[in-house]
């Protein structure tokens, strides 16, 4: 059975990061094959993990909008775009939808994508799915599943407000989630006491924190990749932690 992990939260929370530092995680504990998808159209996870990305899917959606080349059936066509555009590496293969959707109907060029993708999820024992803000990738892509949400939010009142927005989002658009969790990134110490108070309000289950840690951002800057943070860095040792505890 695959596990779908899905990302989620307001821009700028730490989604891509942690989703890196998640397939780091899952690396070194031996669990692989792992598909990693970037759906958010302003894809960056490949930069978090270090990896090249030459062509995305969004291509290929256009590509079948315009029809497909003769002599090839639109599901052939789908399914080779879907291998070009897969990078492998090692453990893990990570795929790309690239932009999101312009004038013109998509909507069978969606349906024939969502369908390939459930066959290809199939392949892998653990999916990570990096999101942009919205849910609407979630509901078209992975079939309304979701073994785990990751919520993050930043450690504000208004985030949390965000993530509790989501997580209602969620339940509205009756997706399949069996278990959500929140994390909170960018803590300075501890957390406030009206940060708490605002999670159990919102009656979201908080797994754990992450501190601010000015190497991931001395990595941003030097252009290396956030997977190759030490292992004793604050945030992969926090995350860690919360990564076991979600997957006991
Ligand atoms: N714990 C952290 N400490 C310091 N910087 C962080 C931390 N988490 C994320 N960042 C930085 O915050 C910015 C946004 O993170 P990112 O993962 O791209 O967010 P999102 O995917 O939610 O938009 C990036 O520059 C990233 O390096
Ligand atoms: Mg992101």
């Amino acid at each position: 059975m695959t596990m779908t992990i899905a990302m989620a939260g307001k821009g700028g929370t730490g989604k891509t990061t942690i989703a890196g530092l998640l397939i780091r995680f899952l690396l070194k504990k031996g669990i692989k094959p792992i598909l990693a998808v970037d759906a958010d159209a302003n894809a960056n996870l490949n930069e978090v993990l270090g990896l090249e990305v030459t062509t995305t899917l969004g291509e290929a959606r256009e590509g079948l909008k315009d029809g497909v080349p003769t002599g090839m059936t639109r599901d052939l066509y789908m399914e080779y775009k879907v291998q070009e555009s897969l990078v492998e590496s090692r453990g893990y293969d990570l795929l790309v939808m690239g932009r999101p959707e312009g004038a013109g109907c998509y909507c069978h060029a969606n349906t024939l994508l969502s369908r390939y993708m459930e066959s290809l999820c199939g392949n892998y024992r653990v999916v990570v799915m990096d999101n942009e803000a919205g849910m609407e990738h979630i509901s078209r892509l992975i079939s309304r599943q979701a073994d785990i949400l990751l919520i993050v939010s930043d450690p504000t009142q208004r985030g949390i407000l965000a993530a509790r927005r989501i997580r209602d989002l969620a339940l509205e658009l009756k997706l399949d989630i069996k278990k959500e969790r929140l994390i909170i990134n960018r803590v300075n110490g501890e957390l406030p006491s009206t940060v708490r108070e605002a999670v159990d309000s919102a009656g979201l289950n908080l797994a754990g924190c992450v501190p601010e840690d000015e190497l991931i951002s001395r990595y941003d800057t030097q252009g290396r990749p956030t997977v190759e943070l030490p292992d004793d860095a604050g945030s992969v040792q926090a995350l860690n932690e919360i990564f076991e505890g979600i997957l006991d």
